[in-house]
């Protein structure tokens, strides 16, 4: 089986103002900043950037990741933020078409598909988010729904750009619900978005390809999901928002 470096994500959401954050991001310092067995990356929201950026200056293993990013260079789009402005801070990543951004902000495939190349133009890489409703699920129309989103939004990269993209599958019905897919349910999506990928970019760039499980990740459940074998690690909200719960999260997405 292809090796694949497991990669834990935190998305803190709209959750921590820059006090908290520092709290949360100390603790998370001494507790996995020398944990080099998964990638870690904590996604703050824009307004902690920069102080989270400082505190991790010196830490290797825990990158800073943003949770959006306009799909223009600059320009009068008040309110938002473009992929340079990431970059200064040393954001290293930005997750782009998370479930909420779709539901709450209207963003479409076709803009997942704008904003990647706007974060890759910034040397960013993007965690690109797929995933069904519940309702979707129930009429079984979960492999339309992410045949649809990858075609859509991830598709007409090249080799270079597609090996910088991390995809989270997170299953719309399982976010903040504490509704998990069992790891057998995520499994199946999860090698059936290999597959895809396999179909549009070849078997070295599926093998390569890291697939993130997202939705009510807990340090209960991590091991089980993180030992499937097309599970590549975790994109976690809640759970993120607790240095115990996210520390125990990052060390058993090892655990065998
Ligand atoms: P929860 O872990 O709170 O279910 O959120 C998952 C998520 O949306 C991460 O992006």
């Amino acid at each position: 089986m292809p090796y694949r470096k497991k990669i834990i994500a935190g998305n803190w959401k709209m959750n921590k103002t820059n006090n908290e954050a520092k709290v949360i991001v100390h603790d998370l310092i001494l507790e996995i900043g020398k944990f080099d067995d998964a990638d870690i990356v904590i996604c703050p929201p824009f307004t902690a950037l920069s102080i989270v950026s400082e505190m991790l200056l010196d830490i290797q293993n825990i990158k800073l990741g943003a949770q959006n990013l306009h799909q223009a260079s600059h320009g009068a789009y008040t309110g938002e933020v473009s992929a340079a402005m990431l970059r200064e801070l040393f954001v290293r990543h930005v997750i782009i078409g998370h479930s909420e951004r779709r539901q709450y902000f209207g963003e479409t495939d076709k803009l997942v598909a704008e904003k990647i190349k706007a974060a890759l133009g910034a040397a960013l890489k993007p965690i690109v988010c797929i995933g069904e409703t519940l309702q979707q699920r129930e009429a079984n129309q979960w492999k339309k729904v992410i045949e649809t989103q990858i075609r859509g939004g991830i598709s007409g990269l090249d080799e270079k750009e597609i090996s910088e993209v991390v995809v989270a599958y997170e299953p719309v019905w399982a976010i903040g619900t504490g509704k998990v897919a069992t790891g057998e349910q995520a499994q199946e999506v999860h090698a059936f978005a290999r597959g895809i990928f396999k179909d549009i970019y070849g078997q070295a760039v599926s093998d390569k390809l890291r697939i993130q499980y997202g939705g009510s990740v807990k340090p209960e459940n991590a091991q089980e999901l993180l030992n499937q074998p097309d599970i590549d690690g975790a994109l976690v909200g809640g759970a993120s928002l607790d240095a115990r719960s996210f520390t125990a999260i990052v060390k058993n997405s090892c655990a065998k």
